[in-house]
């Protein structure tokens, strides 16, 4: 738990709702919150919800208010492919960085240090800077490329969390299946963001 931002990387992988609800809970819980979506991300989130989510980042701001609910300052929106933003640097203090859901193709070029774009280069920023950096993989079946990758990633420290629920809650619905994947993704973090009925012997 740091009281410092997080870093959110939403990639073009499906299962939007995941970076929906994380942007979400973080903001409810006071969080300050630096929102990077891909360029596949706007895409994949327009097939998944029937919406184009704006590009300018004052505007893609006041969406996520709206969409969400809520009034708060602690939201900052980046371009895809603003490799000079603050968050770029190294000298900027975050709390870690999640991408949630994370794309094979993101992984790859994060596999082989290649940063085109501004989630590229702040996920090998946390890396080298040896801060938490949690990559939820959303592809299945996995290739021998995709596992080859995602082990290249973990050796370099990076935590591997694909975003799978679990069924011993007793979920009723998908919103519970995806708090369970949120809460306890952000579990990494040692952050609570939400209310979880966790595992209990009887
Ligand atoms: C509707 C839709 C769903 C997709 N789902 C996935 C997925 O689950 N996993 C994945 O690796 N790529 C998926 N893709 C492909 C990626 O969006 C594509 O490879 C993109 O170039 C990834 O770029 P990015 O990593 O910069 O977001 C999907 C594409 C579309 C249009």
């Amino acid at each position: 738990m740091s009281n410092y931002p997080y870093v959110l990387g939403v990639s073009g992988a499906s299962a939007q709702p995941l970076a929906t609800r994380s942007i979400e809970l973080l903001l409810r819980k006071g969080k300050e919150v630096h929102l990077i979506l891909s360029k596949g991300a706007y895409k994949v989130w327009n097939a998944e919800n029937g919406v184009n989510i704006p590009l300018n980042p004052d505007n893609q701001k006041k969406f996520w208010k709206e969409y969400l609910n809520i009034e708060t300052e602690n939201l900052t929106c980046h371009r895809w492919d603003d490799n000079s933003a603050s968050i770029a640097s190294g000298s900027f203090k975050t709390a870690g960085m999640i991408i949630i859901p994370c794309s094979m193709g993101t992984v790859g070029r994060l596999s082989s240090g290649f940063s085109l774009n501004l989630i590229e280069r702040c996920a090998d920023v946390h890396l080298k800077e040896k801060r938490t950096l949690v990559i939820a993989p959303r592809e299945m079946p996995w290739s021998l490329i995709h596992l080859r990758n995602l082990t290249n990633l973990a050796e370099a420290g990076a935590c591997i969390c694909p975003p799978l629920p679990g069924w011993y809650t007793k979920p009723t619905n998908i919103d519970d299946m995806i708090d369970f994947i949120v809460i306890r993704t952000f579990d990494l973090f040692d952050e609570e963001i939400g209310n979880l009925n966790r595992w209990k012997e009887a």
